[in-house]
């Protein structure tokens, strides 16, 4: 069973400056609740009971929007608001369930993996990209689900453009196994357009191992001169772990470029 998820939030958030320059962009508001929840919700609905965020000295702000006990309860004690008794409520049962660890050096999303190795118990854990949201339908209730089936890795996968594969992680697809379900053959961390294997893309979701962790532990820097997670996993594919790709049925949303946020503000409010 998948009972652990990471989150890793130690990013700079550059590409939404100026609004990050101050400000943590998974507490930023989508339509009126911050990014994090969201991810958060689909945490708990699919059955996940432990997130471990990844945070950074210089990202506290979010450990302190769910650790905010004393403020809550001087402000519920003056004014008897029913609404913020809700709120703090709500507060409370996401703090029941988070971790934290840091990530001071943004050395990548393998560096922030790695981190977390200590506190992973079971043979496999779920990672959500908070920049990542996923409307309709519960990506990672829908990768576990095939997780179980197959007892095998599971990552989300989307068709993009030809010309923005080099944003992405992309997929060489091998056999598929239902329409939403192919194995995967290669994983490349974004590739020129003449090199992509195909227009296949990694999204935010992944069940990994907890083997993973000793080749992140050898790991060389990679593209940008970061550690990346797709060459962790490129390495379990080579030695035959079997990866499956879940073309996911929900809408997918990118909170992490400016115009991305503000189409995901629009789409949310129509919910
Ligand atoms: C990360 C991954 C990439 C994946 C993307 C999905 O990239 O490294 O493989 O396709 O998330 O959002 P980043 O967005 O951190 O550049």
């Amino acid at each position: 069973m998948i009972k652990q998820a990471i989150i890793p939030l130690a990013g700079l958030g550059t590409r939404l400056l100026p609004l990050t320059s101050v400000f943590a962009k998974e507490l930023l508001p989508i339509n009126g609740r911050p990014g994090i929840e969201f991810i958060l919700d689909e945490c708990i609905e699919a059955g996940i009971k432990e997130v471990i965020f990844i945070i950074s000295k210089k990202k506290e702000m979010i450990k302190k929007y769910f650790f905010n006990d004393s403020y809550y309860k001087k402000i519920i004690k003056k004014k008897n608001d029913i609404r913020i008794k809700n709120e703090y409520k709500k507060i409370l049962k996401y703090k029941k369930m988070i971790k934290f660890v840091y990530q001071n050096k943004p050395l990548g999303t393998g560096d922030a993996v790695l981190k977390t190795k200590k506190f992973i118990r079971d043979k496999f854990f779920l990672m959500l990209l908070p920049d990542d949201l996923i409307i309709k339908k519960n990506c990672s209730k829908s990768m576990i689900k095939i997780h179980n089936k197959y007892q095998s890795s599971v990552m989300a996968s989307m068709k993009v453009s030809k010309k923005s594969v080099s944003r992405w992680g992309i997929y060489k697809l091998g056999k598929k196994i239902n329409k939403y379900n192919f194995n995967i053959k290669d994983v490349i961390e974004k590739p020129s357009v003449l090199k992509a294997p195909s227009n296949q893309a990694v999204i935010g979701r992944y069940i990994l191992p907890k083997k993973i962790f000793s080749k992140l532990h050898n790991q060389k820097p990679g593209k940008g001169g970061e550690i990346h997670i797709t060459d962790a996993i490129q390495s379990l594919i080579n030695e035959n772990n079997k990866f499956i790709a879940h073309n996911f049925s929900g809408k997918y949303l990118d909170c992490g470029s400016m115009n991305g946020y503000i189409k995901s503000n629009l789409e949310i409010a129509k919910l």
